[in-house]
Order: C-alpha cells, then structure tokens, then sequence
C-alpha cells in the first residue's frame, strides 16, 4: 500500500478580509459569509499591494485597467510565484518525512495557473529543491489536481516505478481576478495556498484504498480562464482585456448544482467500491470551494458535520491546494488518527472531480 507519511502546507502572509473587499468592489462582508462562509483569504504580495491601491481609488474601473495594463507599476515581475508557495509546502512535508528531496523518486504537481507556459510548475519545483534528475509531473486540473496528482502518484507506485513520491497542489490564483464590481462573482471565492504530501510505499494495510476519476468537459465553459502564467504580474494582456477573452468564467450557480451533484456520486461510488457506508468514515476532507456546498452535500449524505473538515472562511477556495492544506491541517490538529478511514473529494473546472480514500 501507498501511504502518505507526512504532509505540509503554506499561505501567503497577506491576510484580505471581507471589508477590504467591500472596499474595492460592491460586495458586503455578510453577503461573502452567508453565500459563502468565506471570512479573510491569503494572498501574494502583489494582490495585496494592488487590492490596497484599489481600494483607495477614485475610479475603480480604471485603476484595475491600469493594473491590467502596465502591472503594479515599476515591474511587472511577480514577487511570489505559485512555485515558491508549492517549495515551502514540500519543504515541510519532506522535514515532516524526515526525508531530503534526494530521496525522493518522483515529483507530481499541479496548479491551476503555472508559473510559465512552460516548462511546468513541478518542473519549476523541482529545479528550486535543487534536484537534477528526479522526474517532474505537472497537472493542471483545477481544485481536482491534487486528486488526480495523487491517483497517479498512487498508481505509478503501485506499478512499482517508484517507491517514494511528492505530490503537491499549489495556487497563486488571485493574481487573475478583476476585483472591480465587473469581477466581484469569482474574486471573492478564490486565494492562494500549496500543500503537499510524501506517499511511500509500505507493507501493511494503511495507505491508498482507491482512487475514482472523472471530468466531464463538454461543460468546460461554465469554469473557465484563457492562458496566464504567474512569473509576471498581471499575467494577462490589455488586447485580451478590450475583447473581454481574459476574465475568468464562471456560471456560479450551475457550479454550484454540478459540484454538489458530482460531490454526492462520486463519495458514493467511492463508498460503494469499498462497501463502506458513510458512518464508517472518520474524516471527510473535501475541496474547500464554498461552505454552502460543503453543508448541502454534507445534509444529502448525511454525513455528521463533526466529521466535515472545514476552514473555508479562513483561506476561501484554494483550488489545487485545498485538499492538501485541509488534510495537513487535520491531521496537525489531530483530527485524523492512525487507522482512520479518509475520504477526501474535489470539483473543479472541467468539470473535473474524484474521490480518494485512505487507511491513515
Ligand atoms: O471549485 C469550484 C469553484 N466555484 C464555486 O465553488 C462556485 C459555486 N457557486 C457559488 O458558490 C455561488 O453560486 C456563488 C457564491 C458564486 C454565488 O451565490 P448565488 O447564491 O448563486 O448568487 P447568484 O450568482 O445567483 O447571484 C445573486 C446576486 C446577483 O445579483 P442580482 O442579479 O440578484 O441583482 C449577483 O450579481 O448576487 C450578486 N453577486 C454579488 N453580490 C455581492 C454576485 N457576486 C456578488 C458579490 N457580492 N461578490
């Protein structure tokens, strides 16, 4: 079995609450808590200088077209980017493994929006933990990527390609929001994040119980974004800003139905294939995207909201980084105990979704 021996995470310093993003665009902080349970969300060091600039303009429309247009002004290269963030998650998954990246025999990453166009993120990791010939896999699978970083991760392991495998999902999202009134929809949801795992290979029951892919993209247009990378700041163009092809895109409501939809089948199928039924799960760690449908999946299966991990209102929808970041956070705070079964599940943009459960 393939079991995850350590895991880590890491967020930006830069805390934004609600009230400063009522300050920038015509949201209120008990409209963001009640659609959403999100209360402050971490992000980089430029969203946060920009979102202060904004939120003391005059003409807020402008001021974002500005940004779009000439970045923050004296560079329009990024402080952080999404692979320094996945670098200090694995760091500390690998100390928590008492591991070295030399010991480790694969990388598998994935980030919504990467660094560059290319090479990818886990490449870009990769190189920044100083290793030279460790294989690099990125993903970009939206909130489900670390789903299916694991999942593949898994399998190759389980091929015996490997025994020892990082797997991280990582985001430095808020960097392609318009946080003017025309934006407000997804730029409330989303921030930045990374957390990682070490899956070793190891005799004996716990680990990986299985794995349950799917993605449906003839919906892709109800989630989606045209191309950015993170190495610049903002990664988008004025041309692609006039014709209106660089917003991200988002049908929040049938989002919303499809993601409580996909979430209750695929925990289903996963407890089927296991012939489990919800009352022998000890930890639900499911995609952070909304309390609201954390709740609503939670009420149709009846999970007991004791078992439901959640910190949506402290970091919002990290994306990639959201199962991982929840999972470290329960198990440091000794919500998840050896021999515990784990079920964790995503949706995302694809849609793309999946459940995986573990024996801790
Ligand atoms: O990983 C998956 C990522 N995506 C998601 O998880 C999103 C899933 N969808 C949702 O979470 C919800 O659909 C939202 C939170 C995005 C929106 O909640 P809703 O209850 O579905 O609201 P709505 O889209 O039906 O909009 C209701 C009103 C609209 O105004 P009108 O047309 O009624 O006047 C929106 O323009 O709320 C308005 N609105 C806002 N108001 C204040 C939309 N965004 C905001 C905002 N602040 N940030």
């Amino acid at each position: 079995m393939n079991r995850i021996v350590a895991t880590g995470m890491a967020v930006p310093a830069c805390v934004v609450d609600n009230h400063l993003l009522a300050r920038c665009m015509d949201t209120s902080d008990a409209w963001i808590v009640q659609r959403t349970g999100i209360r402050e969300r971490r992000v980089s060091p430029d969203t946060y200088r920009m979102l202060q600039g904004l939120a003391e303009a005059a003409d807020k429309p402008a001021f974002m077209r500005a940004v779009f247009d000439r970045g923050l002004g004296e560079t329009i290269d990024s402080t952080l980017m999404v692979s320094d963030l996945a670098l200090e998650a694995a760091e500390m998954a690998l100390k928590n493994a008492g591991l070295t990246a030399e010991e480790v025999d694969c990388i598998v990453a994935s980030s919504t929006i990467p660094d560059y166009a290319y090479p990818h993120t886990g490449c870009v990791l990769q190189g920044k933990l100083g290793l030279t010939s460790t294989p690099a896999i990125s993903l970009q699978q939206g909130c489900a990527g670390f789903l299916y970083a694991l999942a593949i991760a898994d399998q190759m392991m389980r091929g015996g390609m490997y025994r020892q495998t990082l797997v991280v999902g990582a985001e430095l999202i808020s960097t392609i929001f318009d946080y003017t009134d025309r934006g407000r929809d997804m730029a409330v949801l989303f921030a930045d994040g990374a957390g990682a795992a070490v899956l070793r290979a190891e005799p004996g029951p716990r680990g990986v119980l299985s794995s349950h892919l799917h993605t449906d993209g003839t919906v892709m247009d109800s989630l989606a974004g045209e191309v950015w990378g993170t190495s610049t700041y903002p990664p988008v163009s004025r041309r692609k800003i006039d014709e209106d092809r660089s917003r991200p895109r988002m049908q929040g409501r049938q989002v919303f139905v499809q993601a409580v939809r996909r979430f209750k089948e695929v925990v289903r199928e996963c407890l089927a294939a296991n012939a489990l039924g919800v009352n022998d799960i000890d930890r639900f760690i499911f995609h952070q995207a909304n309390l609201r449908i954390l709740e609503a999946v939670g009420d149709a299966l009846q999970i007991p909201a004791d078992r439901l991990y959640n910190n949506v209102d402290r970091y919002g929808n990290t994306a990639a980084a959201s199962v991982p970041i929840a999972l470290h956070e329960a198990v440091t705070q000794g919500l998840v105990r050896e021999g515990d079964l784990v079920l964790l599940a995503a949706f995302g943009t694809g849609f793309s979704w999946g459940a995986t459960l573990i024996r801790w």
